[in-house]
């Protein structure tokens, strides 16, 4: 149940939406090539890090937090990496709801045929025209924010256990049919070389800034989700074991997401730079030409809906076992104001798209797109540095080596990634971004 529900969390828009185009806007290769190490060096030893500590304590990762630093008889100052998880879960739910909500609707538009025979002009005017109506986003967002909530309110178990044990593995034969559909387009050839060619020339210190703060949100680390879901952790079961059937299933389908989309890209002669749009036209093209494609194009929409739900219930879920544990609050009652606080911190990315498209922040940033720098580039990893440290070189031991009972060479091995690796990285790729940004 665990690695269902975990790899729930993982598997979402970030595999399918987000690392596609931050792959694009990043010159692909060298990009996948760094966001590659970071899962491995940095992700996967944080990923058990969370796991170990939401196991040791099984409560909300705030109370964990509490519990650990009397445990370790340190600063309470720690305890911080929890309130900071629960405001980055904030800020990614009002966002993810968004663009899951645009996933939906393009359930309806792929169903009524509107693809059939689509043109790469056609089908960005259909996205662009979308785009433009606050009404149909926010009406969207509306509808995923009360499913999301509606599931949390009842417990996280239940319905999800069936959604995730049907829908996921669909999700995976749908990919592996367009990944072999996307051979026959005849950019496959160039998606495998944009995405696998290393040219260090093509990226810059705010690509490796963002492989990293992709590499967290596609595992959902750094904020306390995977630490809420290793509460649920039975005592016997191997944490590197399932940590790393995890990160190898999500990155999996991040690497399909993007040959598919690339080799889409390439084959229409479009740019792989495209920003948050480039699912949303690209695929589009794909169900218009390929046999069947109208189905297999609803059906695609409504799984890759499914899976944005499993990932928004794990960014709601510390703030709402925090509340609950605290406040003995009703469950449904505390899920109903975080999803209105949640929606209504929606509205700015709806208007990003649309009335606000032309206010920039910090940067030539919209609203969303300091939103995303913000929670992806800085907390997350912020986060994961925090943890980092805190298991490395605060918890007992004891604590970590009974939690993860390794080789000894292993947890040799583990312990310089959480107390080296992804600390000193974290700090390194941050240092290095901000001296960049202030001497341009
Ligand atoms: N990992 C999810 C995705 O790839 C998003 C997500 C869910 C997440 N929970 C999270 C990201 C917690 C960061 C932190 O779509």
């Amino acid at each position: 149940m665990f690695i269902l529900a975990a790899a729930g969390s993982a598997v979402g828009l970030g595999n399918i939406w987000r690392f596609p185009f931050i792959a694009g806007d990043n010159g692909g290769g060298a990009f996948i090539l760094v966001y590659l190490v970071c899962i491995f060096l940095i992700g996967i030893p944080i990923m058990m890090a969370e796991v170990l500590m939401g196991r040791e304590v099984r409560s909300s990762p705030i109370n964990t937090l509490r519990r650990l630093v009397t445990v370790s008889k340190a600063s309470p100052a720690w305890i911080l990496i929890g309130w900071m998880g629960v405001v980055a879960g904030f800020f990614i739910l009002s966002f993810y709801a968004v663009i899951a909500g645009w996933a939906m609707d393009y359930v309806l538009v792929t169903a009524q045929g509107t693809f059939e025979g689509a043109t790469s002009a056609t089908a960005s005017a259909t996205f662009n025209s979308f785009l433009e109506s606050p009404l149909q986003l926010m009406l969207w967002q509306t509808l995923f924010m009360i499913i999301t909530v509606w599931i949390v309110a009842r417990g996280v178990s239940g319905g999800l256990e069936l959604a995730i044990r049907v829908f996921m593995p669909m999700l995976f034969i749908l990919l592996v049919v367009m990944l072999g559909y996307s051979i026959t387009t005849g950019g496959f050839g160039e998606a495998t070389e944009f995405m696998f060619r290393f040219e260090w020339d093509r990226m810059g210190v705010e690509g490796v800034l963002a492989a990293m703060g992709q590499a967290f949100f596609t595992l959902s680390l750094g904020m306390g989700a995977i630490m809420a879901y290793g509460a649920y952790v039975p005592s016997q079961a191997s944490v590197p074991g399932t940590v790393t059937i995890i990160a190898m299933l999500d990155t999996v389908v991040a690497i399909a997401a993007g040959l598919v989309i690339f080799s889409i890209v390439f084959a229409n002669g479009l740019e792989p730079g495209q920003g948050p749009g480039l699912m949303f036209i690209t695929l589009p093209l794909a169900f218009g030409q390929m046999p069947m494609g109208t189905l297999f194009g609803t059906v695609f929409f409504v799984l890759v809906s499914f899976a944005a739900i499993t990932s928004a219930i794990s960014l709601i879920e510390p703030a709402l076992a925090f509340l609950v544990e605290e406040y003995n609050a009703v469950r449904s009652r505390v899920a109903i104001s975080l999803g209105v606080i949640t929606w209504v911190l929606g509205l700015g990315t709806v208007f990003s798209f649309n009335v606000w498209a032309d206010v920039h922040l910090i940067g030539e940033r919209t609203f969303f797109d300091l939103l995303d720098y913000l929670t992806n580039n800085i907390m997350l990893p912020l986060g994961g540095l925090l943890m980092g440290l805190f298991v490395g070189w605060v918890l007992p031991r004891k604590l970590v080596s009974e939690q993860l009972q390794m080789s000894s060479a292993a947890l040799q091995a583990w312990f310089v990634a959480v107390r080296f690796i992804a600390p000193i990285g974290v700090a390194t790729v941050f240092v290095y971004t901000i001296l960049r940004g202030i001497l341009g």
